[in-house]
């Protein structure tokens, strides 16, 4: 079972699109981007498409590499005072000179659609409910297709970022898994592949989980998206993803291919998040 991210993200698209126009919402998303990093570039104009086609009026904010921390911080101030925006996403990661986790806790949590937060990542861990950071929460839904109850199955988060490894390990412990976080430091991730009935990958390596690894009958979600040169073209790429996607599936009873598999949710997610704080922030201003 190819689990297809692209299709199930299209139908939350389409969801949230009807949402939004049966409740009259006018949802915001202000996205910032520091500096050029490309492949930044390259995810901020995604996220800006995307939410113009469900109907989220989005504004992106271009600001030089070299802008100051105070000014970056200015800005998600006056973010944070505008009532149409409802979604605020600083695109990470920051340039070396500005402190990432300064600017992520100056943003309002109820604008927090990333999920970032120290609020936010406090009541994810508490089991309250909050912003869940759209990676992992794309990831939860992708799993859920193959295995609607995880309850009481062993999974295994590679990598342990904040904004992927640490809240999907806290999602799948929310959903009754028994959990291990694998990461560098791990002294045989094969070994720990072996026993998991779900495997999600978030590490950045390509093709670094091999076929072999994989339990019979698991579900494989590879968050990983890589570009690496295509052997018989000059100069040419293509995207992979952390999984031996041909020699997984094999053994997989679901897993997801890169492209078309988490990547679509994750922007899916987003706008989900954007849509829901609009709905909230509407109830708290008009009670409706
Ligand atoms: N950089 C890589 N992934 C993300 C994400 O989901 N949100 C933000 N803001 N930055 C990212």
């Amino acid at each position: 079972m190819i689990l297809d991210g692209a299709a199930t993200a299209k139908e939350l698209r389409q969801q949230l699109a009807e949402t939004i126009q049966k409740q009259g919402l006018a949802p915001g998303l202000a996205v910032v981007l520091v500096g050029d990093d490309p492949a930044s570039q390259v995810y901020v104009r995604n996220k800006a498409r995307a939410a113009e086609e469900v109907g989220i009026a989005s504004r992106t904010h271009r600001l030089p590499a070299a802008t100051s921390q105070e000014d970056l911080l200015a800005l998600v101030t006056s973010l944070n005072n505008d009532a149409a925006v409802h979604g605020i996403l600083v695109q990470l990661p920051l340039p070396r000179h500005i402190d990432e986790q300064a600017v992520v806790a100056a943003i309002d949590p109820s604008k927090d659609v990333d999920g970032f937060h120290p609020v936010n990542v406090g009541k994810l861990s508490l089991g309250l409910p909050g912003f869940v950071p759209c990676t992992p929460q794309g990831c939860m839904i992708l799993l859920k297709q193959a295995l609607p109850d995880p309850s009481g199955k062993r999974a295994l988060v590679l990598g342990r970022s904040n904004i992927v490894g640490k809240p999907m390990a806290a999602l799948l412990l929310q959903a009754h898994c028994t959990v291990t976080v694998a990461h560098s430091r791990t002294q045989d991730v094969a070994e720990e592949c072996a026993r998991a009935d779900i495997l999600v990958s978030a590490i950045g390596k390509p093709a670094f989980v091999k076929g072999a690894w994989i339990k019979e009958g698991a579900v494989v979600i590879d968050v990983g998206i890589n570009r690496v040169a295509m052997t018989d073209a000059e100069g040419k790429t293509r995207l992979v993803g952390d999984v031996d996607f041909e020699k997984a599936a094999l053994r997989a009873r679901a897993i997801t291919p890169v492209p078309g598999g988490v990547g679509p949710m994750t922007i899916a997610c987003l706008l989900k998040n954007t849509v829901e704080s609009a709905k909230a922030h509407r109830v708290r201003r008009d009670g409706i």
